[in-house]
């Protein structure tokens, strides 16, 4: 795999069209700083998700795994007015880390961070919301899958991160539980008769990966 290339070609696109700015940076810097793992979206792609919630004017998002709250402040600059975004971190420390980066990005007021398992978060929360970005523990995308229905409304969009991990993915004997729990992702996905999904391979700074991205008719 030609990884440099896949790099340079993402520097050359976010340099152009997703530039990070000083308070993108500082947040990274911060988090990486902290020790988090470097497992945030690339700069394009945080783009991407601040474009899709552009796009569908999603005025409650619904992020589960905050890490840094990297991809939270793309998300956040992106709402329309009155817009919020919910966000969930079991870690009390990189939720740390996240609240010191929305305060320093003047994003906090738009978002909402809750401390704690997501299982035990999901069940507190207030439907609907129109976007979900699913990006914490794999093995759980299953569950995080039926509470973002439980949650949505017709039309809500669901997107997770992760989902390709280097091909992994398409091993069914993959004895690695995020591999399992995509693949139990993406069954649910096929066979649940009020989504219709794809998903999505990248390349880039962050290897080989992808995105699925379903939409809630019924
Ligand atoms: C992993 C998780 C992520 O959310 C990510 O963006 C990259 C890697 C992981 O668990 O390996
Ligand atoms: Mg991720």
């Amino acid at each position: 795999a030609d990884v440099p290339r896949w790099a340079a070609v993402d520097a050359y696109f976010s340099e152009r069209l997703a530039p990070v700015d000083p308070q993108l940076q500082e947040a990274l810097g911060r988090s990486s700083a902290a020790g988090l793992p470097q497992h945030e979206v690339s700069a394009v792609q945080g783009k991407f998700l601040a474009l899709l919630v552009g796009i569908s004017q999603a005025k409650r998002v619904l992020e589960i795994g905050t890490l840094g709250g990297y991809s939270t402040i793309w998300m956040a600059r992106a709402l329309p007015a009155g817009g919020k975004i919910v966000t969930l971190e079991r870690n009390a420390d990189y939720a740390e880390v996240a609240r010191r980066n929305f305060v320093a990005a003047g994003v906090d007021s738009l978002i909402e961070l809750r401390i704690g398992s997501a299982a035990d978060v999901l069940p507190t929360l207030q439907a609907p919301f129109d976007l979900f970005f699913i990006d914490a523990d794999k093995p759980n995308n299953p569950l995080y899958l039926d509470w973002a229905l439980k949650l949505a409304r017709p039309g809500s969009i669901i997107i997770g991160d992760n989902v390709v991990r280097g091909g992994a993915v398409v091993d069914p004997e993959s004895p690695d539980a995020n591999v399992i729990g995509v693949r139990q992702f993406i069954d649910r996905m096929s066979t649940d008769p009020r989504l219709e999904a794809t998903a999505l391979q990248t390349v880039g700074e962050k290897g080989w990966d992808g995105f699925s991205i379903a939409r809630v008719t019924g």
